[in-house]
């Protein structure tokens, strides 16, 4: 073992007793997923219900991309999430618990009974405003169980829900009901998060007069007084009066869409994200049984958004089609206390925990009586996903809030995934702090060096995928030129992640993050482009160049160098200014953490901006900066340091 190596932790005695795969069964499951990844995924798709089972499997290719799974199978994701469990006389399990914001708020328990009703109350909702199968739904929602109810109403109608984070601005709201052709909108009044409200249906009021819609349904949360545009806006609570309480499931092809869920890349605007029915729904269902080891009875509960991928396979379809019991929190780790996520686990006596290493990292800097003063023994699994755990975060939360007994399954995946990827499972695998674990079965990781060459054994390249897997993206919604440049074309035949990753002797893998000009905020990732584009549209701002750099909460921060048109002078004001300018145009998950005027931006002689000396600056990391000769003013760098110097 090499010394970054340098502990592992054993699978816990009770982890290893109760677990439904055994190291054994794991290796036994993977081997036959890549042996047979027709007859494995054939299996495990027969845990759901299928209009009409599927007999091609797999039918695939990366060259021309082309992905296809159980294609002529049909299901609806919603029946197996929802209508199944009923059906099965499981109908008083609570499927969703909600715990508002407010600690002293009302806990709403919906039953799969409850939700079975709810769900299609609201699908009659949206046909009576003229939703039909194909249509494209747009969701911009706090976290309240109308949000979870919203998606898969449109699943069982066979509408098509783009979901937007409630924290986007009117701007990125308009740009995305644009870029799919939404036509309608589901939203409420306000939000709530750490008791300030969030104006939704007023940032919905403001992207509509950009990207109009026919329809707007306005579901009811604070009780504030908004604005209602006479034709347009709909409260849900009168719209769904009288509408009848039957709805059925459609019949979906496997390879009909379900969700597009933008996401960013390294160049342009965001992406939207195409996942189909069939192989998502087998995907969550799968990767949640064996990574959550879920057992009857048990609360578990993922602190996402549902506006993030997170949300949507583990908030929404992987528990529930598993027929768990998942919470859903409105509010934010630190209000009333930074004591609150660990009040919630008390308070429902949470099983399963599963939260991102900057909330973490946050609630660690807090201290641990705030974790002692609750009683925490009902968590027996804790996970982590959405960026790198550092081994110190890893060990905090095991030793404190997992009593240094539950096992911490650390998940690596992503949007265009679908669900996890690569993961310790809970009974099988000695876990290393700091690494992901081992794929999970039908993934095959690759290594892959700046040539294109496939690395063996040991080793540290660019993170591919060699072969397909049911919840992969089939494409970019639009665009599948773009789907395909982006991650096919880097190294042919291979799905490129976009991470860079380390690979031990043990077959573990060592995620180091992105290599390509995305940044991980709070686990939020963001484009650096898009940061550019918003800062360039200040009538003051000449160019901006954005890098990220560590940050010790955060994982990355989000570092703007910017110069100034002719005549403008570079002041705190105006630094403050563009900060604000970022947070309207794009949110305040994007707002900048150092603003950095220069007189001008380093190039190479063609004009090219030289990112990595930016980025070495902005890690203050002035050793390596490398080769400067080639830029065609290399005395600006020294300047460049001085600046950052002196922040
Ligand atoms: C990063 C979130 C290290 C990675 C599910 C990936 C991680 C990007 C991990 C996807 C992890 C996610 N360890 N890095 N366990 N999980 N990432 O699309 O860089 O929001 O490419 O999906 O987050 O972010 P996305």
């Amino acid at each position: 073992m090499s010394e970054i190596d340098h502990e592992t932790v054993p699978v816990p005695a009770a982890a290893k007793e109760r677990a439904a795969c055994s190291l054994a069964d794991y290796e036994a499951m993977y081997r036959r997923s890549i042996d047979d990844p027709e007859g494995f995924w054939a299996e495990q798709a027969q845990r759901l219900d299928w209009f009409r089972d599927p007999r091609t499997i797999a039918n695939w290719s990366y060259d021309p991309v082309d992905i296809r799974w159980f294609e002529d199978g049909s299901l609806n994701i919603c029946h197996n999430a929802v209508d199944r469990h009923v059906a099965a006389g499981n109908g008083d399990t609570v499927a969703l618990i909600f715990e508002p914001d407010d600690p002293q708020g009302e806990v709403r328990r919906l039953t799969y009974a409850d939700l079975r009703r709810e769900t299609i109350r609201m699908a009659n909702t949206l046909k009576k405003m003229g939703v039909a199968k194909g249509d494209r739904v747009t969701i911009y929602m706090p976290m309240i169980p109308e949000g979870a109810i919203a998606m898969l109403a449109c699943a069982r109608i066979g509408a098509v829900h783009s979901v937007i984070f409630g924290g986007f601005s009117p701007d990125a709201i308009a740009g995305r009901i644009e870029d799919c052709a939404s036509d309608w909108i589901v939203t409420a009044d306000e939000g709530l998060r750490g008791s300030k409200t969030v104006p939704l249906k007023a940032n919905v009021d403001a992207a509509l007069e950009k990207a109009p819609v026919k329809a707007a349904l306005v579901v009811r949360h604070t009780g504030a007084d908004v604005a209602m545009t006479e034709g347009r806006d709909h409260w849900y609570h009168e719209l769904s009066q009288g509408v009848a309480e039957d709805c059925p499931c459609e019949e979906m092809k496997a390879e009909d869409p379900l969700f597009i869920l933008y996401t960013s890349g390294s160049t342009g605007k965001p992406k939207g994200v195409l996942h189909t029915v069939g192989g998502y729904a087998v995907w969550t269902e799968t990767t949640f049984r064996y990574v959550f080891d879920y057992r009857p009875g048990e609360v578990y509960w993922c602190t996402a958004d549902i506006g993030w991928v997170t949300g949507h396979s583990y908030i929404v379809y992987g528990p529930l089609q598993n027929g768990a019991t998942a919470l859903m929190f409105e509010g934010v780790p630190n209000w009333p206390d930074h004591d609150r996520f660990w009040a919630v686990c008390a308070k429902h006596k949470v099983n399963i925990f599963y939260t991102a290493p900057t909330a973490i990292r946050a609630l660690m800097r807090e201290g641990t009586a705030h974790v002692r003063k609750h009683d925490l023994s009902s968590l027996r699994l804790l996970g982590t996903v959405g960026e790198p755990i550092n081994p110190e975060a890893w060990r905090w939360y095991h030793d404190n809030v997992g009593r240094g007994e539950t096992p911490v399954v650390d998940t690596w995946w992503q949007t265009e995934t679908g669900g996890i990827m690569i993961t310790t499972l809970p009974g099988a695998h000695p876990m290393k702090p700091g690494s992901a674990g081992r794929p999970f079965f039908g993934v095959c990781p690759e290594l892959v060096d700046g040539d294109g060459q496939v690395l063996e054994g040991a080793a540290s390249g660019n993170l591919c995928i060699a072969r397909s897997w049911p919840g992969q993206a089939r494409t970019v919604y639009g665009d599948h030129e773009r789907f395909v440049q982006t991650y096919f074309s880097t190294y042919r035949g291979k799905y490129f992640t976009g991470d860079g990753c380390r690979r031990d002797e043990d077959g573990y893998y060592w995620i180091t993050g992105r290599v390509d000009d995305v940044i991980n905020v709070s686990g939020h990732r963001m484009g650096t482009a898009e940061v550019e584009s918003a800062l360039v549209l200040h009538p003051k701002v000449a160019e901006a160049a954005v890098v990220g750099f560590p940050h010790d909460i955060k994982g990355q921060g989000i570092y703007c160098y910017v110069t100034l048109n002719a005549g403008e002078e570079p002041s705190d004001d105006l630094a403050a200014e563009l900060r604000q300018w970022v947070r309207k145009e794009i949110g305040p998950i994007a707002t900048p953490d150092h603003l950095h005027f220069t007189p001008a931006l380093p190039k190479t002689r063609s004009g090219k901006i030289m990112r990595r000396i930016l980025r070495k600056i902005a890690e203050n990391d002035y050793g390596s900066l490398g080769d400067t000769s080639t830029l065609a003013d290399p005395s600006l760098v020294d300047g460049l340091i001085e600046g950052r110097l002196n922040r």
